[in-house]
């Protein structure tokens, strides 16, 4: 393994001294010697006395009873039994007691739309007393109403929402998330929010894949000219995002009356052009419509497709695009239309989970939330909502060969949480059951 950076001796002095108040506060210990504390060139650390780690690395999760971890300079090094683990570490090596409870790879969370100034509860409130999303939206309220909030938000006051929305994720045990901008609606607006997505990546804490989602709604001063917006979006914003980097990625609202086929058509192939990959919000209330332009076009993923017909679900299989799946907006929006991710699974497709976090269809950053939902409501087994919320989502965001999993090699993202099987990450709910979060083998979150 090729050594890194080591980080300042300051740094480790520090984290030794958090880790042993955690650590005793949750009834964990950590041993950590004197000579420890001065770092050597490679950062070495175990964690030791996992009742189960759920590596991942096959179908089954590949879950070892007694299991460890050994990293190496924010790598996996061996992901295996203790009892071989153990007798290789040396006193350099930092060991992390994981109390008996179980370890596995961080959620990966590859649908969120997590910058935006305010929220809204009020269109909450009035949803409960039978307003519906889309005539809220009809007249001037949901995304359009969050934009006029971001796009009158500082930089500075949208990074520190986001640095509260990113505490959230880690709660629950989520080290990467794919991050949408969309709710500037303007080439200004939209820059600022990739760029404040940048800054959040920039500080490590948590993973950030960055898309561009300037077709997420028709902002007011457009209305009935969506063709001029559209045409901003494909010469003016995209360019930009592409030159300056500001996405590895495209998403579109693909709609009759929000984007219709041919204009997101346009969009994402003007996406595909400048090397994009593409995503697509598709089939959330319209049956077959952007999952089968998300089929013709060969994107990486299409998202929600509550609405899919099983030709639908066909097609993305044929074209092997990976269906990402939001309970949690299904369920704020008071729908009980699952999408039916029994029929994905046994057409094999390879089924995402992830969050949806926005201000308006799904007010939610907690992924065991989301495996609650995708168990009771969608009928995925915890085994198969846990491989939708780790390897496959690192493999729908183009990372699979270095997240989603707990291989020699790998970037060591992990979590401990407060089970004894991985089953109750699904199985108790309303509660978030990470105690403590790693980030290429730094601990960014504790209970
Ligand atoms: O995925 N449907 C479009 N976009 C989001 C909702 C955004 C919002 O309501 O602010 C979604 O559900
Ligand atoms: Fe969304």
């Amino acid at each position: 393994m090729k050594p890194s950076k080591p980080p300042s001796p300051n740094a480790c002095a520090e984290r030794s001294k958090t880790d042993d108040r955690f650590l005793s506060s949750v009834g964990l210990h950590q041993e950590v010697t004197d000579h420890k504390k001065r770092w050597s060139v490679v950062h070495d650390l175990a964690v030791l006395n996992c009742r189960q780690v759920l590596t991942l690395a096959t179908r089954d999760l590949g879950i070892v009873a007694d299991g460890a971890l050994h990293i190496r300079d924010g790598r996996i090094v061996a992901a295996g039994r203790r009892a071989e683990i153990e007798p290789v570490l040396t006193p350099d090596t930092e060991i992390v007691d994981a109390g008996g409870r179980i370890v596995l790879p961080g959620f990966i969370d590859a649908h969120t739309h997590p910058v935006f100034a305010g929220n809204r509860a009020d269109e909450f409130e009035r949803r409960i007393a039978g307003a519906t999303y889309a005539e809220i939206a009809a007249a001037g309220g949901g995304i359009r109403s969050t934009v006029r909030h971001t796009r009158e938000a500082s930089a500075d006051a949208l990074l520190a929402a986001g640095r509260r929305y990113e505490e959230w994720f880690l709660r629950g045990g989520t080290t990467t998330i794919e991050a949408k901008s969309g709710y500037g609606l303007s080439l200004d607006s939209e820059i600022k929010i990739l760029t404040v997505i940048r800054q959040l990546a920039a500080s490590g804490r948590m993973r950030y894949v960055p898309t561009f989602l300037g077709a997420h709604e028709i902002p007011d001063e457009y209305r009935g000219r969506s063709d001029d917006y559209v045409d901003l979006v494909v010469r003016e914003m995209l360019p930009r995002v592409a030159a300056e980097k500001l996405a590895g990625y495209c998403d579109v609202f693909c709609e009759p009356n929000v984007f219709p086929f041919e204009q997101a058509r346009t969009v994402l192939r003007a996406a595909l052009a400048l090397g994009l990959g593409l995503r697509v919000h598709a089939d959330q209330f319209t049956a077959d419509y952007g999952s089968l332009l998300a089929a013709e076009l060969g994107a990486a993923t299409a998202d929600h497709l509550e609405s899919s017909t099983p030709a639908a679900l066909a097609a993305l299989h044929a074209a092997g695009v990976q269906p990402v799946l939001l309970p949690g907006s299904v369920y704020q929006l008071g729908s009980t239309r699952y999408p039916n991710a029994r029929r994905m699974i046994d057409l094999g497709m390879p089924v995402v989970l992830a969050t949806d976090f926005n201000p308006g269809s799904s007010p939610t950053a907690s992924m065991p939330m989301v495996l609650s939902l995708a168990a009771t409501q969608m009928r995925m087994t915890p085994a198969e909502a846990i491989t939708a919320a780790t390897i496959h989502a690192a493999r729908s965001l183009g990372r699979g060969h270095e997240l989603g999993s707990l291989e020699p090699g790998k970037l060591a993202d992990f979590a401990i949480h407060d089970c004894d099987d991985y089953r109750e990450l699904a199985y108790f709910f309303g509660r978030e059951p990470a105690l403590a979060v790693y980030v290429g083998g730094t601990r960014v979150y504790k209970r």
